[in-house]
């Protein structure tokens, strides 16, 4: 018996030193040790020895399960130890590798725009009113001299929301004005940029969204020079100081004189070329003197004040500002395209 437990203290000490996983080393444990394991058996069999003979074996036993534990101890260590080695190795971050180039983006044409035209008023004294996207046909029309047949009011140009024809998408960022005299009194002096939405097809000049900034003035003895002042202002500032700019009679309901303001054409200086349509000059925005029945609906005494009103097109300046030669390129949101600039 005890050249038994000798053979198996070599045998067994031998594969758990060659044990290479904690599998195989627990494997190698229940093999030994456990309760049908191969020391286990050899003690089963101890009642056959002499009384003489089982204390010197029993102790012999006891030894080995203490190696064999201790040794398969040691080698658990050992393993984990080459675990984690090579767990680091496999896993070891390279410090000098260059890094990859993080995309954080850029400004949208249109907030570059919408950036220098807000610089622009904030410089000339204005703050910035905002108004709601969802509005009432009152504020989007009504209050702003669209009586009810109006053709703008059609249903063919305009998103209603409910059948009465109450609520819409705004066709204009005018009714901010209605909404800011109905709660300010003068002096004003606002500019409200926002989207607008009216039923147009897309194409290249097109898009049933786009944006508009408005602009309202109102002051005692306000005339149309300060309208003209104004603009121009913001023409060369953003086109150069040389722009040249022209003042067009025009119709909107609700401001009285009204026009429309051109900028000659930079490409043809005025003559006449593809970017113009050959017209010689790019409309800009629509502008007038605030009707003085808007002026008093609002509540503001038109005998004692007066202003002018305007409406840009954001899309429109940002094309003409970047060349850019199709509106749909601004809405398409692709990198390649916005990364230009
Ligand atoms: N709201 C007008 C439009 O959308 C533009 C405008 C604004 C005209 C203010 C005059 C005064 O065409």
């Amino acid at each position: 018996m005890k050249k038994l437990l000798l053979e198996l203290k070599d045998a067994s000490l031998a594969a758990i030193a060659q044990a290479d996983s904690v599998d195989a080393l627990e494997n190698l444990r229940v093999r030994y040790l456990g309760k049908k394991g191969e020391l286990t058996a050899i003690l089963k069999q101890m009642g056959a020895l002499s009384e003489r003979e089982r204390p010197v074996i029993g102790q012999l036993a006891n030894e080995l399960r203490e190696r064999l534990t201790g040794a398969i101890e040691a080698r658990r260590a050992a393993l984990s130890v080459k675990l984690l080695e090579a767990r680091l190795r496999a896993e070891k971050i390279d410090v000098t590798i260059p890094g990859k180039p993080v995309d954080i983006g850029k400004k949208h044409p249109l907030s570059t725009v919408l950036d220098e035209v807000e610089e622009i008023f904030a410089d000339m004294g204005f703050t910035i009113a905002e108004g709601p996207e969802i509005e009432y046909a009152d504020y989007n029309f009504t209050k702003l001299n669209h009586g009810e047949g109006h053709p703008a009011r059609d249903r063919q140009d305009t998103f209603y929301f409910t059948d009465d024809d109450k609520i819409l998408l705004r066709t204009q960022t005018s009714p901010v004005q209605v909404r800011v005299m109905e709660t300010q009194a003068p002096p004003i002096r606002v500019i409200s940029p926002g989207r607008v939405y009216r039923k147009d097809e897309v194409d290249a000049t097109h898009s049933p969204m786009f944006h508009q900034i408005e602009g309202l003035v109102i002051d005692k003895g306000i005339t149309m020079g300060d309208l003209k002042g104004t603009l121009n202002t913001l023409l060369r500032k953003l086109y150069g100081e040389r722009a040249v700019t022209r003042f067009r009679p025009h119709h909107f309901p609700f401001t009285e004189p009204s026009c429309e303001v051109d900028v000659q054409c930079f490409e043809c200086g005025g003559r006449g070329c593809r970017v113009c349509k050959g017209e010689g000059w790019i409309e800009i925005l629509g502008a007038g003197m605030v009707h003085p029945r808007v002026l008093e609906g609002c509540g503001i005494d038109s005998t004692a004040y007066s202003g002018f009103a305007f409406g840009v097109g954001l899309e429109r300046l940002t094309m003409r500002r970047f060349d850019i030669s199709d509106l749909r390129l601004i809405f398409e949101n692709d990198v390649r395209f916005l990364n230009q600039f």
